[in-house]
């Protein structure tokens, strides 16, 4: 059992990006009753936001969350989404600053951190991603560039202390992300320890309790490897968590490390 997992239980989030029409409410059924008999692990999913109501219906055991919402609360904004309106609908968390919404829709670290400072205010917990492209880890920057990520996104929390609960950070590297590639465990390892540091450097020691995902490639095959691994306190998984055939195995390979 790692030291860091005896106080922290596994988080298994899957991320159906632009992925899921009501027939897969029968997916997320089974993935519900998975996780039902895991119950060491944190499951969740993030369905489009048009699932997160009937999700919401259809589930008892796992979080529901959004991938993303809006800065404001409410406004002239449209085809946006608050963070208001995703709790209304059933939410508990939301994914921000996702490298597809970095890349397609030019978030920067200040606007991942007021989307979040939002979040928390509608009742959300987080999951904030960072993570280094190819081309920043070929240039030996990976460190510098997810540190600056994480000091830029991080929110001002009301009850510091309560940072372990009302937060996870998720380091997913850009290259590794549906591409079949998966990082490193030891290059994980010192991610997780560098981001680590930030947080402990930012909350102090509550920095110690916020779950570290790895997310990028994580399938059957290599989730235990990763889990297994220090730093690493859960995972958040895309393809891989489109099907109960493929999603279970991971929240399997993580109930053995709780
Ligand atoms: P992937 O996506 O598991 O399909 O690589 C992970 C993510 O983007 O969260």
């Amino acid at each position: 059992m790692k030291e860091q997992n005896a106080v922290m239980r596994p988080y298994i989030v899957g991320n159906w990006k632009m992925n899921g029409v009501k027939a897969m409410l029968a997916e997320a059924r089974a993935i519900d009753r998975a996780a039902g008999r895991n119950p060491g692990v944190d499951v969740a999913l993030a369905p489009p936001a048009t699932l997160i109501g009937p999700l919401r219906d259809a589930v008892t055991m796992i979080g529901v969350g959004g991938q993303d919402c809006h800065t404001a609360e409410k406004g002239a904004h449209t085809g946006d989404m608050s963070a208001v309106m995703l709790a209304d609908a059933g939410a508990d968390f939301v994914i921000l600053g996702h490298s597809e919404r970095r890349r397609d829709h030019g978030e920067t670290d200040a606007v991942v951190k007021a989307k979040a400072e939002t979040a928390l205010a509608a009742g959300l917990t987080l999951i904030v991603c960072v993570g280094e492209t190819l081309a920043e880890r070929d240039a030996g920057q990976a460190e510098a560039i997810v540190g600056a990520q994480v000091d830029g996104s991080l929110p001002v929390l009301a009850d510091p202390a309560s940072a372990g609960l009302r937060l996870a950070i998720a380091y997913e590297p850009v290259w590794a992300i549906g591409t079949g590639r998966v990082a490193a465990v030891e290059d994980v390892v010192v991610m997780h320890a560098a981001i680590r540091e930030r947080l402990m450097a930012a909350l102090g020691e509550a920095g110690a309790a916020v779950r570290i995902l790895y997310g990028g490639s994580v399938n059957a095959e290599n989730a235990a490897a990763l889990l297994a691994a220090e730093g690493v306190g859960g995972a958040l998984v895309g393809g891989a968590s489109l099907t109960t055939e493929a999603f279970l195995p991971i929240i399997a390979a993580a109930s053995h490390e709780d």
